[in-house]
């Protein structure tokens, strides 16, 4: 099991989004992470299903969505319908988690949920088993290019504690500020899914970013049976 690199297209050119897609798949990465956005959950407007079924058609990666909208669960189908493979919500958006978790997976989907930087990891508790991925964040979500909260450390430890007392291999994937430089942290405490949008599109050479960055997590990869 190795580390899984998504390419957030959130910090690339949207002028000329299909080529940064082919980028980063030229460029070996695992996932095209997709941050929606819809001006109430966070402060930020983004991308729609239109934008992720265009990008469906130019890529044969799997497309992790990241759904930072208010009450995602009306739009689970529309999503899936558009091409995501991994669908995450959060969970300070979703009052019906364990039914909207059961809806992303009947419809055929990885189901993910994502926690804000405020947001305990005992939040999962009564659902750790349900959750085929969890999706810590490390910076507020709304934009790219903010500065990884240290304290994100110790709350992917404490997730990996949750998910191995429930007895699921669910994958951690974590978001916001990654580097080539916390990585490495990263990954010991127990991420196997790095999202990096502006250490990958901000580099003069976006292959060599996801190469650095992968072998950075590697290096630190404890073994596990993870999913
Ligand atoms: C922030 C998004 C992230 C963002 C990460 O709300 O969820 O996916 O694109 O970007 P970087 O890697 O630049 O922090
Ligand atoms: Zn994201």
């Amino acid at each position: 099991m190795t580390v899984r690199i998504a390419a957030s297209i959130l910090a690339a050119d949207f002028s000329a989004l299909g080529e940064a897609v082919a980028t980063a798949e030229q460029g070996g990465a695992d996932l095209i992470h997709i941050d929606v956005m819809d001006g109430h959950f966070v402060p930020n407007i983004t991308i729609g299903p239109p934008v992720v079924r265009a990008i469906k058609r130019v890529t044969s990666l799997p497309l992790d969505v990241h759904l930072m909208i208010a009450d995602p669960a009306r739009y689970l189908t529309t999503f899936a319908e558009a091409g995501a493979d991994f669908l995450s919500v959060h969970v300070e958006a979703t009052p019906h988690l364990h039914k909207t978790l059961t809806e992303i997976k009947e419809l055929g989907l990885k189901a993910g949920v994502a926690l804000n930087p405020s947001t305990p990891a005992s939040v999962l508790n009564e659902i750790a088993t349900e959750v085929d991925f969890v999706l810590v964040m490390s910076v507020n979500p709304g934009f790219g290019g903010q500065k990884f909260i240290p304290r994100t450390l110790t709350k992917i430890d404490t997730i990996q504690g949750i998910l191995e007392n429930a007895k699921n291999a669910a994958s951690i994937e974590v978001d916001g500020g990654l580097n080539q430089s916390n990585v490495r942290d990263v990954v010991a405490a127990g991420a196997d899914m790095l999202v990096a949008g502006s250490a990958i599109f901000g580099s003069p050479d976006p292959s060599q970013a996801i190469e650095t960055l992968r072998m950075a997590g590697n290096s630190e990869r404890p073994p596990t049976g993870r999913k």
